[in-house]
């Protein structure tokens, strides 16, 4: 059961919001930071996962990198305190005002993803005067075995260059007099479960193509297996920390590398999916012909994960365990949101306790492409974030019975 602090202040909250437990995300921050000294693989979070401003600040003054994929991702991670060297900027299409605010702000370094675009990121060089550090996001055509929508290496996926391009690509780096060759990145999905075996694999492709692009003379000072550990949905709270442990020594264990050579993950989810949950009350509980749904004031606009990707989160009944110590009945119930989109459930099917108007429920796992994939869908608000220390800041809640 998701652990609240201060259950009666968490009542008083205005809902739907996310809720982080921040003791949680500290202790996850720790343990990826440990592991990564330890190991001397670098971490840059992937921003895109969550980018909720006090999260971005721990992070970042824990001495963590970025991997950002967008302009605007960039200037938020160094407003967040990010330093502009430990930013790689990444992302399949980067328009012109990106490329050059990026150069302009000095950034680590450019993950490309096709020719066209070292090109253009060798002009913008040129013009400015800068050097530039640019990687090759490879696609090395491996199967990571997860969701469709989030496998990203395969020859029929759109990102990355493809081992048929290599020679061009090089081609094209050696005619931009500013453009310094950084090195390789491999990001081939995420949410990936068989992690040893998937990086292994991941590993042994990306040991063939360094020494390719050695062997051509061209050196590479750094080697990046992008991000991807999975987490486990099913069990938050038995495993509420991803295990960066067996990812990173998977890693250490397979990747040939020489001393000088640097190591870079970017993972996103593992950082921040167990910390929050999206805390949302039961409006009413409606009786179907087939089927019993309670209906939530959250809906696919604030997560929608479920909708998009078929994805699982457990749902829990706060009010009743907090509350009614549990010592309601089990009922099966859909989990749905006010959304006029028979998409807009949460699950199907799910047992939980007997549940009331007004009970708080939990919809866990969700600080990982929750709150930064909500939309204004039907003219919905956005989820505010709440933090475990500070509850009492989120917005009260108005009781409009009394207000007659
Ligand atoms: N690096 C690159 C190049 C990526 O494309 C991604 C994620 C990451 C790193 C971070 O991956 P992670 O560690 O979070 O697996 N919205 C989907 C996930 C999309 C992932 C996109 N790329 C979801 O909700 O499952």
């Amino acid at each position: 059961m998701l652990k609240i602090t201060d259950f009666q202040a968490l009542k008083k909250v205005e809902t739907p919001f996310y809720y982080y437990d921040i003791d949680l995300f500290n202790q996850t921050a720790d343990t990826a930071a440990a592991i990564s000294a330890e190991t001397g693989i670098q971490i840059h979070y992937s921003v895109k996962a969550n980018t909720d401003r006090r999260l971005l600040e721990i992070l970042s003054s824990k001495g963590f990198g970025a991997d950002c994929v967008s302009g605007n991702e960039v200037e938020f991670a160094v407003a967040c305190g990010f330093k502009p060297e430990d930013i790689m900027f990444a992302g399949v299409g980067k328009t012109d005002k990106e490329i050059f605010q990026a150069l302009q702000m000095g950034i680590g370094s450019f993950t490309v993803e096709s020719l066209e675009e070292i090109a253009i990121v060798g002009e913008y060089a040129g013009r400015l005067g800068r050097r530039v550090n640019i990687s090759l996001r490879i696609n090395p055509n491996i199967d990571p075995h997860t969701h469709q929508y989030v496998t990203t290496g395969l020859y029929e996926d759109k990102f990355g260059i493809s081992d048929i391009s290599f020679d061009a690509a090089m081609e094209t780096m050696r005619r931009y007099p500013l453009i310094d060759f950084y090195g390789l990145q491999f990001h081939i999905g995420s949410q990936i479960m068989e992690v040893e075996d998937v990086f292994a694999m991941v590993c042994r492709k990306a040991n063939q193509i360094v020494s390719l692009f050695e062997s051509k003379g061209l050196v590479v000072n750094n080697i990046d297996l992008g991000g991807g550990l999975g987490v486990d949905y099913d069990d938050p709270d038995g495993h509420p920390i991803p295990d960066f442990d067996v990812w990173l020594r998977t890693i250490k264990k397979h990747l040939v590398h020489r001393p000088d050579q640097r190591l870079h993950v970017e993972p996103g989810r593992a950082m921040v999916a167990q910390c929050g949950s999206l805390i949302t009350r039961v409006l009413y509980v409606k009786k179907g012909e087939n089927r019993r749904f309670l209906m939530v004031d959250a809906g696919m606009n604030d997560l929608i994960r479920p909708a998009l990707y078929g994805a699982y989160h457990k749902i829990e009944n706060l009010t009743a365990y907090y509350e009614d110590e549990n010592k309601r009945k089990g009922r099966v119930y859909d989990v749905v949101g006010p959304v006029c989109e028979s998409a807009d459930t949460f699950g199907t099917q799910r047992v939980l306790v007997k549940s009331y108007r007004g009970d708080l429920i939990a919809i866990r796992s969700a600080g990982a492409y929750g709150q930064v994939m909500a939309s204004h869908y039907n003219m919905r608000p956005f989820a505010p974030a709440v933090y475990s220390d500070r509850i009492s800041e989120g917005p009260r809640r108005k009781d409009y019975f009394a207000q007659q």
